[in-house]
Formats: structure tokens, sequence, C-alpha cells
């Protein structure tokens, strides 16, 4: 369990990306994986399943960004080597500025747990005030990866809408 210091209700978009979950022939798993592990950050949550197709993940990211204007979307699955993977590809055709460095710490984090933690081309960035984060596409990566996102998300979406008021304080880790 990741305990937070204090709470706020982010409004939170998942996209499960799956081209099997999609035709229905598996449950998606990681998307409730992830509407788990926001619980206690957010108040409202919107999930989309869509299968390996660049334009309908690029439309569910567009949703959630631009019209039901989530806080922060996490897309899980699709961001392999195999050649159906193109999430990393549909996310950067909508951000405006990317983050590297939330990507590169959950990978760095990921590496001590598995090295096939490499094999993730998974990329996050801004489009507006919305946070768009990339995961892998299993429940474990999902709940390793996020683990490592968590506890900064409230400061990275409370500097997004324009607060920078508490950046400089002594915040620890
Ligand atoms: N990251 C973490 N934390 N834990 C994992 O088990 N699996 C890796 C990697 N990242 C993994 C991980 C594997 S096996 C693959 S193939 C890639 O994520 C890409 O996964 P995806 O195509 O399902 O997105």
């Amino acid at each position: 369990m990741i305990k937070y210091h204090w709470v706020i209700g982010m409004k939170i978009g998942i996209i499960s990306v799956s081209d099997r979950c999609y035709r229905g022939e598996c449950e998606d798993q990681s998307g409730p994986a992830i509407a788990g592990c926001v619980r206690e950050l957010s108040d409202t949550t919107e999930y989309r399943l869509v299968p390996d197709e660049q334009a309908l993940i690029k439309q569910a990211l567009l949703e959630l960004a631009d019209e039901a204007r989530c806080d922060v979307i996490f897309t899980t699955g699709g961001t392999g080597f195999a050649p159906r993977d193109v999430t990393p590809e549909a996310t950067k055709a909508v951000l405006e500025r990317e983050t590297p460095g939330v990507s590169e710490a959950i990978r760095m984090k990921s590496l001590e747990i598995t090295n096939r933690a490499m094999l993730s081309r998974a990329v996050s960035g801004i489009r507006g005030k919305t946070l768009i984060i990339n995961l892998p596409g299993s429940p474990k990566a999902v709940r390793e990866s996020l683990g490592v996102v968590l506890p900064v998300l409230p400061h990275a979406v409370e500097t997004l809408g324009g607060n920078t008021l508490s950046c400089g304080g002594n915040y620890g880790k």
C-alpha cells in the first residue's frame, strides 16, 4: 500500500490497449489494477478499452484529455517491440511537451526488479493540463510502475495547474 502525505481529488483516465481484450478473448486486468492503485488519489476515473490501433488510441487520448479534461491519463499495454505495439507513437502524436524524467524513473526503478523493463518504449508528457503516462501491459508491471510515479503525482498535477509554491519546500525523497 502506497501512503501519501495528502490526497487530492484528481480526475484520472485509464486506457487499456489490447487487441485480445478488445476482441473479448480475455479480460482486462491491467485497467482495473490501475483503478485500484489510484483509488486514494482520485474522485473520478474514466476508462476506455481500445485495440492496438494508433488512430483509436489517439482518439481515446484526445477524448480523455480535451473533452473529459482528466488531470492524468494512464495507458497500459502496447509499449513493447511487437509489430502492433504502437501506444508510444499514438501518445507522442498528441503530446505538446514530453516529460522524459517520468518514464526514465519508471524504467530505472523497474530495472531493479526485471531486466525486461528495458523492453518498454513507454513515453510520457503533457497535453494542455493533462499529464499522459504510458505503462507496460501486465498488472504486475502496472503496480511496479505506479509505485514509482504515484508519490509524485499530486505535486505534478499541482504544478501543471500553475501552482509552484511548494516546489522549494523540504519534501524529502
Ligand atoms: N516493467 C515492470 N516494472 N515490470 C515488468 O514486468 N515487463 C516488461 C516491460 N516493463 C515489465 C516492465 C516486458 S516483459 C515488456 S515486453 C515491456 O514492458 C513491454 O510491455 P507491453 O508491450 O505490454 O507494454
